[in-house]
């Protein structure tokens, strides 16, 4: 059997290695992979984008499933493309993908099926977003209508006025910000689940907590993502049985009722809010750095359960779950997400690798040599018993690798831990 991954990063990589504990071992293909994947399959020059060359290729060479994660070739219907070639893919189809790649789709979605959310305007006209501001409460929140690189949402505690004109008058995040959502400012901890879907069932995966700002104490400017733990404290069994009430079935629901039937990894960004759990944001697949700390703690097999988000039989297949923690400590370019240098050899991963699992982000394989080649270098992944024990081990073997200006944060897991805490006392 033949498998490719269409990606290039951390979540890719840690996607590889679950899929090789298959029982009877697929042979597998990246494209475009990573230093890391590299050194488990072959990887492929096409980008994650080029649908073309990937879906000719996967013809070509009689793949059996491709599981594509990335946002943006499902936004751009790779897995329609796929299907018009009779191949089988994870993933949703372009007219569900839109759940991730349109903001003013996914909110109107929620306000008509009663999916709780912040609430929200959505504005095409400068001066109507300005005057809707002037009587606004702060703070607000910003947002991009389409994919702007995750960098499409502004926080605005004082005046909104300018980071609507940046959107739209100034196009700093290029088209995609002609059409603005304002929303609502929420409140409350950030709890990530991440669910298969066959359209019909279903089955959320562990929870899980990300660090999405660059610096320690939540400081620093929004990243993809430094570092994750799961399961995320914060996300009680009855929290968890609201959120399949409230938001996840009826998601289900009012994609199938738009003839949108999702299917795939439906990523769900949460807030736990004191009125319960809204929506901040949908996406389309897995999340990175999530992945890495979701799928090592998962003890079913992974491809069973991806084929069967295809085949539409997610209910009879198993989803469970190892009952210890994870820490997934992300190693990024000092300067990310800004501006960073690449191409430094990268030394102390086999030493790493003893006590961890070291998840390839930005790397490349130059003359044998592992090289830094991206913002998010590598993601070292721990799992253990409980979350402290988790989190301490990734950090000792993150503390194994260097590499010239690397850059970690040092408090993952510490607001997970201060919650546990509170909750407790
Ligand atoms: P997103 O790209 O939509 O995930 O947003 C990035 C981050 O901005 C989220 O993880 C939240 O921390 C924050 N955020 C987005 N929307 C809101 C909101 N309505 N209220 C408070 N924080 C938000
Ligand atoms: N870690 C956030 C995301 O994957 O969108």
């Amino acid at each position: 059997m033949k498998v490719l991954i269409v990606g290039g990063g951390g979540r890719e990589h840690a996607i590889a290695l679950k899929i090789k504990e298959t029982p009877e071992v697929p042979a597998l293909y990246a494209a475009p992979g990573t230093g890391g994947l590299a050194q488990i399959a072959p990887c492929l020059p096409f980008k994650a984008t080029d649908v073309d060359g990937i879906v000719r290729w996967a013809a070509e060479n009689k793949v059996d499933f491709v599981i594509v994660a990335p946002d943006d070739p499902l936004c751009l219907g790779m897995v329609d493309a796929l299907a018009e070639q009779g191949i089988p893919a994870f993933g949703p189809r372009k007219n569900a993908a839109i759940i991730e790649g349109s903001k003013v789709f996914s909110k109107n979605l929620m306000k008509k099926y009663g999916i709780p959310t912040a609430a929200y305007e959505t504005f095409d006209d400068y001066d109507a977003a300005v005057k809707y501001l002037q009587t606004a409460d702060m703070p607000i929140v910003v947002k991009a209508h389409v994919l702007a690189l995750g960098k499409g949402v502004l926080i605005c505690r004082d005046s909104a006025v300018e980071a609507v004109a940046s959107m739209m008058k100034e196009a700093k995040f290029g088209a995609s910000g002609a059409r603005v959502v304002i929303e609502e400012f929420l409140t409350g901890p950030e709890v990530s689940v991440l669910a298969f879907t066959d359209g019909k069932t279903v089955k959320p995966m562990v929870s899980s907590m990300d660090h999405k700002r660059a610096l320690d104490h939540d400081e620093g400017l929004n990243t993809g993502g430094m570092g994750t733990i799961a399961p995320n404290p914060c996300y009680t069994p009855e929290l968890a049985q609201r959120c399949m009430d409230e938001i996840f079935l009826p998601t289900i629901a009012a994609m199938n009722a738009e003839g949108r039937t999702f299917t795939g990894c439906l990523y769900f960004g949460l807030m736990m809010t004191p009125k319960g759990p809204k929506v901040i944001e949908y996406n389309c697949r897995f999340g990175d750095p999530e992945t890495q700390v979701v799928l090592p703690l998962l003890k079913s097999d992974l491809l069973t359960i991806m084929r069967a988000t295809v085949d539409g039989t997610l209910t009879d297949t198993p989803v469970e779950f190892a009952s210890g923690a994870a820490c997934c400590v992300v190693l990024a370019s000092g300067g990310y997400p800004v501006s960073y240098k690449s191409g430094y050899p990268i030394s102390g991963l086999d030493e790493a690798g003893k006590t961890a699992t070291v998840f390839h982000a930005g790397t490349k394989l130059v003359d044998g040599q592992i090289v830094t080649a991206g913002g998010r270098v590598l993601g070292v992944t721990a799992t253990a018993n409980t979350l402290e024990a988790a989190i301490d081990k990734a950090y000792q073997a993150a503390d194994k690798i260097t590499f010239t200006d690397m850059h970690m944060r040092r408090d993952i897991g510490q607001r997970a831990l201060a919650s546990r805490k509170e909750s407790h006392s």
